[in-house]
C-alpha cells in the first residue's frame, strides 16, 4: 500500500497524482483555523528539505463543509490527519470527521516540529480520540523520541490502531551571508534523505516490540522502490512518499513499479511476505 505523506501532496490542485496512491493522506487538520508560521517556510538542504509550515490549515468546520467534499469527489480512501494543542481539541476533530463513510483512518499528528507540543502526553490523546470514533487511529510518532518502542505500545493501549512513523526531524539551515535562519521561524522540520536510516530504525524497533502484530505505515526519505522495500522489511505494512512528491510527481507510480521489481528480484510475491523480514536473523 503506497500513501502520500501528511503535508506533501494537495490531492485538490494534483488530483492526477493522488488517484495513482492507494489512499490519500490530508494535511494536519486542527479545530481552529491557523495561519501557519512566517514565510520562507521552505528550504533545501544538501541532504533533504526543512519545512516549518506549522500546520497551517482551515480548521475542522471550513474543512468539513469546503475541502472534504471536494476530497470526496476524487473518489479515493481519505486518511485525516488531525492536530491539536490538547487531547480534547484531537477528540472533537476525530468526532467530526471519522464517522464519514470515506474516511477510512485517522492519522493522530502527535510529532509537529513546528508547533509548541500538546500539553497532554500520546497515550491521552490516543485514548480521547478513541472515545470520540471507532474510525482506525494511527499514532504519528516523532524520531526524536528516546524510547519510541515504549511510546509506541502506550498509543496501542490506549486504542491506536497503528503506527505512523515517522514525522521530520528538527534543523536548521543559515543563509550563507547573513548566518541568520533561512525559514522564517527559524527551526523546521527536517525531512528526506537524511531521515532514511531515522525512520528504518523506527520502524524496526516499533515491529519488534509490536511482535509484527500492528499496522505501521513507514515514511522518511522514501525516493525509490528499493528504499520502500527497506521499510517493509524492517516492519512495514504500508509506505509513505512524502519530500520526494515536491521532485518528482511521478513518485507513487515510479516507486509502486521499482518495489514490484525489486520484489521479484528476490522472490517475494506480494510485499507481505517481505514484511519483517530483516528480522529474520534477529530473533533472540
Ligand atoms: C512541507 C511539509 C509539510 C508537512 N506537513 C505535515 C503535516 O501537516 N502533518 C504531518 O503529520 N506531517 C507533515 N509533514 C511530515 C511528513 O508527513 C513526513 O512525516 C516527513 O516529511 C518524512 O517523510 P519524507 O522524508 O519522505 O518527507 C510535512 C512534511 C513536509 C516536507
Amino acid at each position: 500500500m503506497i500513501l502520500n505523506a501528511s503535508g506533501c501532496l494537495d490531492a485538490l490542485t494534483a488530483p492526477a497524482v493522488a488517484r495513482k496512491l492507494d489512499a490519500y493522506v490530508v494535511k494536519t487538520v486542527t479545530l481552529e483555523p491557523r495561519a501557519g508560521n512566517p514565510q520562507p517556510r521552505l528550504a533545501e538542504t544538501d541532504f533533504g528539505m526543512l519545512n516549518s509550515i506549522g500546520l497551517q490549515n482551515p480548521g475542522v468546520e471550513r474543512f468539513c463543509t469546503e475541502v472534504l467534499p471536494r476530497l470526496e469527489e476524487l473518489g479515493i480512501p481519505l486518511w485525516i490527519s488531525v492536530g491539536g494543542a490538547e487531547a480534547t481539541e484531537y477528540a472533537e476533530v476525530c468526532a467530526r470527521i471519522g464517522e464519514r463513510a470515506t474516511v477510512h483512518a485517522l492519522e493522530l499528528n502527535l510529532s509537529c516540529p513546528n508547533v509548541d507540543p500538546a500539553a497532554e502526553g500520546a497515550a491521552e490523546i490516543v485514548a480521547a480520540a478513541r472515545a470520540a470514533t471507532e474510525a482506525p487511529l494511527y499514532a504519528k510518532l516523532s524520531p526524536l523520541l528516546p524510547d519510541v518502542a515504549g511510546v509506541a505500545k502506550s498509543v496501542l493501549e490506549a486504542g491506536a490502531t497503528g503506527l505512523s512513523l515517522v514525522n521530520s526531524l528538527r534543523g536548521l539551515a543559515l543563509d550563507e551571508w547573513t548566518l541568520e535562519p533561512r525559514l522564517g521561524r527559524g527551526v523546521g522540520g527536517y525531512s528526506g534523505a537524511a531521515l532514511r536510516p531515522v525512520a528504518l530504525a523506527a520502524v524496526f524497533i516499533c515491529y519488534k516490540a509490536t511482535d509484527g502484530e500492528v499496522p505501521i505505515v513507514g515514511m522518511g526519505g522514501v525516493e525509490t522502490g528499493k528504499h520502500a522495500l527497506d521499510l517493509i522489511a524492517a516492519g512495514a505494512s504500508a509506505v509513505a512518499l512524502g519530500s520526494i512528491l515536491f521532485r518528482d510527481p511521478n513518485a507513487p507510480e515510479r516507486v509502486r513499479g521499482e518495489l514490484a521489481e525489486e520484489l521479484s528480484a528476490r522472490g517475494f510475491k506480494r510485499p507481505e511476505e517481505a514484511r519483517g523480514v530483516a528480522h529474520r536473523s534477529q530473533n533472540d
